[in-house]
């Protein structure tokens, strides 16, 4: 398994994905699009593929300045809890450290439970909690990760 920089022939892989981990708010292939050919300044978008080619994948990443934010990241369903995850966390911090953030952070729903001790595992810490936060009134929760200091996870 590899991680590497979506093109354009991963759109349609990445927007399956995105409709089965985010089937509320999924990025469609347009937008997808639009961030793939760099017309989202900041956004980048990394792909996990396995060795047959396949993307089983996907994380999005945007950097502003000091602070990059992780806007999503997921696995395909089953294939889950075989470290792509973390390798695709660790690329984005990779990414995140090489354009300059000094500190990554990331909204999580409070009820994703398996998320959370995804992120905690890595070395997240809550610094906040938002209220009705996503559109179905559910909270969120702000994790934060220092990109400068010395615990930061290596990418
Ligand atoms: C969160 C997510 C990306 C994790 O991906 P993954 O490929 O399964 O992650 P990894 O295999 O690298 O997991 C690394 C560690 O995180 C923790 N972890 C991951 N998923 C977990 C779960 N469901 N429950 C508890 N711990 C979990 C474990 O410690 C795991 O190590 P282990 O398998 O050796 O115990 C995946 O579950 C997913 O796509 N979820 C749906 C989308 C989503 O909610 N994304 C996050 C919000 S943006």
């Amino acid at each position: 398994m590899t991680v590497r920089p979506a093109g354009p022939d991963d759109v349609d892989a990445i927007a399956a994905l995105e409709l089965e981990a985010f089937p509320d708010d999924a990025w469609t292939p347009e937008y997808l699009q639009v961030a793939i050919d760099g017309k989202m300044p900041t956004v980048r978008i990394l792909v996990a593929v396995d060795d047959a080619g396949t993307v089983v994948g996907h994380a999005l990443v945007s950097v502003v300045y000091e602070i990059a934010e992780l806007q999503r990241i997921a696995t395909a369903e089953e294939q889950r809890r075989r470290g792509i995850g973390g390798s695709l966390l660790a690329a984005s911090i990779g990414l995140a450290r090489s354009e300059g953030a000094e500190r990554l952070l990331l909204e999580v729903r409070e009820g994703n439970v398996g998320a959370i001790e995804f992120y905690r595992q890595a070395g997240f810490i809550e610094i906040d909690r938002r209220e009705r936060y996503y559109r179905d009134g559910a909270t969120g929760i702000v994790l934060a990760m220092e990109l400068a200091g010395p615990t930061a996870t290596s990418g």
